[in-house]
């Protein structure tokens, strides 16, 4: 067959530029795989002029989204411009119009992916998406195909980049928070506006999409229990080496009895831990099946050539679709739309676990034990209490509980902290000594 699939992207940037290069440098190779020639038929940016390092043939640069969607020679629209609107807009139109569309927007797909999804399955089209978790690795593909055998029991995942190149350093050179991520965006690895990477917003877009394809559920996207790495200070992560734990920005997982929980905070973990390992701007998703049990997918999680490859990969499996009809017509979420429930989550207040608390208290007789006091008062039992004395005030007192509730926990903390004594806010973070 001689027949070319045209693509169309919307968004000429990082990742799109990333797109396009591979598209013009590999597509003999993907002309191998599919059969057929993936031509780039369209790109549409308002910005014309930067230049992105990548030269597209005379005329294929437009500002007009929609002319690119309405264009008959697109097949498939990649919508790469990132945010709410007007992407949802062009990707309703694009699916409207009874064209694929592949994307890499996991802020959109988490809060109003539903939508899109059923606007695709009415109009028999589908929506490619491995490029929104994990940058360049194939996680979404490895859970939709190669785990669909298994009952899938729980995700662990360092899907922030940012977030991990800044913990990783504050580990490893001993760095203060502010230091690092002023440096991260003069090179570029955090946005201009960092708060969804440090806040844990963009690991609990990701988590909830992962989650929806393992476990065939929806996620309602605000109840997810989110706690960013803004709060860490350096001294914990020394704290942490002394107990022989690492902090990561962890999104977790988990399917038990009919319930989920799920959840994206920073976490101390054993420093022998295969995740404790995963530096800098690498992402990493342990997910646990009842057969295969324990796997690991790692690779860089951002960035114009990994994010472009999973796009790329995406476009190769429409264009199989297409070229081979239904043989090849997996469900994008795996599990048949029609049959997604919404989620029952497990409330995050009762979630049990080893907690490490830091306080910051002013240095004067009785302190210990009037939060010692309250901490039993509400059921907190403490393995360990170690207090970080300069001679200096603020002191840090720093403590390990045995098992309790994060409610338990939350508790006791309304009260420490409004006592005369604290200077500033407890941290409090879960210790997952049993990660699998
Ligand atoms: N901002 C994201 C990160 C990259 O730092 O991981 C795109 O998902």
């Amino acid at each position: 067959m001689s027949r070319t699939i045209g693509v169309g992207v919307i968004g000429f940037g990082t990742v799109g530029a990333g797109t396009i290069e591979i598209l013009m440098k590999n597509g003999d190779l993907i002309q191998r795989h599919t059969g057929f020639r993936i031509e780039l038929k369209r790109v549409a940016d308002l910005d014309t002029e930067t230049d992105r390092g990548v030269t597209l043939p005379p005329g294929i640069l437009i500002t007009d989204a929609k002319a690119l969607i309405a264009d008959p020679e697109v097949d498939i629209v990649v919508e790469l411009m990132g945010g709410y609107e007007p992407a949802a807009t062009f990707i309703r139109e694009a699916l409207n119009n009874g064209k694929y569309v592949v994307t890499a927007n996991k802020a959109l797909l988490a809060t109003q992916g539903w939508e899109l999804f059923e606007t695709a399955d009415k109009n028999g089209v589908s929506i490619g998406f491995e490029a929104s978790v994990g940058g360049g690795i194939p996680v979404l593909r490895s859970i939709r195909e190669g785990l669909c055998t298994n009952n899938l029991n729980s995700i662990h995942g360092i899907l922030n980049g940012t977030a991990n190149y800044i913990l990783s350093r504050m580990t490893l050179e001993e760095l203060a928070f502010e230091e690092v991520l002023k440096e991260a965006q003069q090179k570029g690895y955090a946005e201009a506006d960092p708060s969804f990477d440090v806040k844990g917003i963009d690991a609990a877009h990701k988590i909830a999409i992962l989650s929806s394809m393992a476990f065939g559920v929806k996620i309602p996207f605000d109840k997810i229990s989110t706690m960013g790495i803004t709060e860490i200070e350096q001294l914990d992560v020394k704290h942490a080496r002394e107990l022989g734990l690492v902090i990561k920005l962890l999104a977790i997982s988990q399917w038990q009895a009919g319930e989920l929980e799920i959840r994206v905070e920073p976490v101390m973990i054993p420093e022998t831990h295969l995740l404790a390992k995963v530096n800098g701007v690498y992402n990493a998703v342990h997910v646990m099946g009842d057969f295969v049990g324990s796997t690991l997918y790692y690779g860089k999680g951002a960035g114009r050539r990994p994010t472009g490859s999973a796009v790329v990969g995406d476009i190769i499996a429409i264009a199989r679709q297409l070229t081979k009809g239904e043989a090849y017509d997996i469900p994008p979420l795996g599990f048949p739309l029609s049959s997604f429930q919404p989620a029952v989550l497990k409330d995050s207040e009762e979630v049990k676990g080893i907690f490490y608390l830091r306080m910051m208290t002013a240095d004067q007789p009785g302190v210990l034990s009037r939060i010692s006091g309250i901490l039993g008062e509400n059921g907190i039992s403490l393995s360990s209490v170690i207090q970080k004395g300069e001679k200096q005030e603020p002191v840090a007192i720093v403590m390990v509980t045995h098992e309790t509730t994060q409610r338990q926990i939350h508790n006791a903390l309304r009260i420490i902290d409004d006592l005369e004594i604290i200077r500033r806010p407890t941290l409090a973070l879960h210790i997952e000594m049993d990660l699998k």
